[in-house]
């Protein structure tokens, strides 16, 4: 279930970007302009078989007439990306939601851009952002191959070609990302640091930045896909609903969401992973079992919210703001 205002759009142009990846123009049924929207936005997609999806927008802020997305074929896909490379053609009507932005530039006097493979897809957006500002910025795309590389023309081909550096996996050994080195090139001054890509890669930037002491707070990340959690040992427990008093048992297979959605009782969710935000909660009892990828650390260690659609309860009792 969603609040999110929706809107139709049309599919105008699907493209193969590269290898296992596909772009998708979305322009409104009725041809009116799109709401406007701010770097690092994304958009929920519906899709066809009635799942929701997150997409960060790749296409430059400014536009009116369109919203781009693109999506990588996931193997592991739980249907999001599968229907999209299969079932959405170009001509398909979807529904979307109005932009959303969780991962916002800020001003700085020196921006870092770490794209992950297809996390290049909201870093891409803020690259045009920051050129038509004159800001300085250095976007740093790594992939596994040139085949894998979404957008390599487009970029070369642009203004942003001068702030672009490529990496891949398979190249030759004095093209791959230092990491290190490229933190360290940022100074001590007013800087900000944007990671988005893989977990696994998320991790390795944030863990190298803090090591050198970048601050927490200069450092801006966003997952586009939560990691697959380990629920082999999960136990049941219970949830209280304050304004109540009524107390509800949630098994260990389903979570909060679905637990309470069996009694009647609705929060709203988007993406059902952990990584959207829609569904946070206040807690005012009991200890979280945090399994999102949205909180910060220290908001998880305030144990005061949580994501009931994917994180549980470390305590047999959580009381919840609701
Ligand atoms: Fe997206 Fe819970 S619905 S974080």
């Amino acid at each position: 279930m969603t609040a999110h205002e929706t809107l139709q759009v049309r599919v105008v142009k699907k493209t193969a970007e590269a290898e296992g990846i596909a772009s998708f123009e979305l322009a409104r049924v009725d041809g009116a302009a799109l709401p406007p929207f701010s770097a690092g936005s994304h958009i929920d997609v519906h899709l066809p078989n009635g799942i929701t999806r997150q997409y960060s927008l790749c296409n430059a802020s400014h536009e009116s007439h369109r919203y781009r997305i693109a999506v990588l074929r996931d193997a592991a896909s739980r249907g999001g990306s599968t229907a999209m490379h299969d079932s959405v053609q170009q001509g398909d009507v979807l529904t979307i939601s109005t932009p959303r932005n969780h991962f916002a530039l800020h001003p700085a006097q020196h921006t870092l851009l770490l794209a992950g493979g297809i996390g290049v897809t909201p870093l891409l957006c803020m690259a045009d952002r920051l050129a038509r500002t004159g800001a300085r910025f250095t976007l740093h795309y790594c992939t596994r191959s040139p085949a894998r590389t979404a957008f390599a023309a487009e970029i070369a081909a642009s203004p942003l070609a001068a702030h672009v550096c490529f990496h891949h996996d398979d190249g030759a050994p004095d093209q791959k990302l230092d990491l290190p080195a490229v933190l360290a090139a940022a100074g001590d001054g007013d800087k900000r640091l944007y990671v988005c890509g893989p977990a696994g890669f998320i991790d390795h930037v944030v863990n190298t930045a803090k090591a050198q002491g970048w601050p927490q707070d200069r450092i801006h990340l966003e997952y586009f896909a939560a990691p697959v959690q380990d629920t082999a040992g999960d136990q049941g427990f219970e949830v209280r609903i304050a304004s109540t008093g009524k107390t509800y048992a949630v098994a260990p297979d389903v979570s909060v969401v679905e637990a309470l959605r069996g009694h009647g009782i609705d929060i709203l969710t988007s993406c059902e992973q952990g990584v959207c935000g829609t569904c946070l909660t206040r807690v005012l009892e009991g200890e979280v079992d945090h399994r999102d990828m949205y909180l910060t650390d220290e908001e998880k260690a305030g144990n005061e919210q949580f994501m009931p659609c994917c994180s549980r309860a470390r305590s047999k009792l959580l009381v919840l703001d609701l």
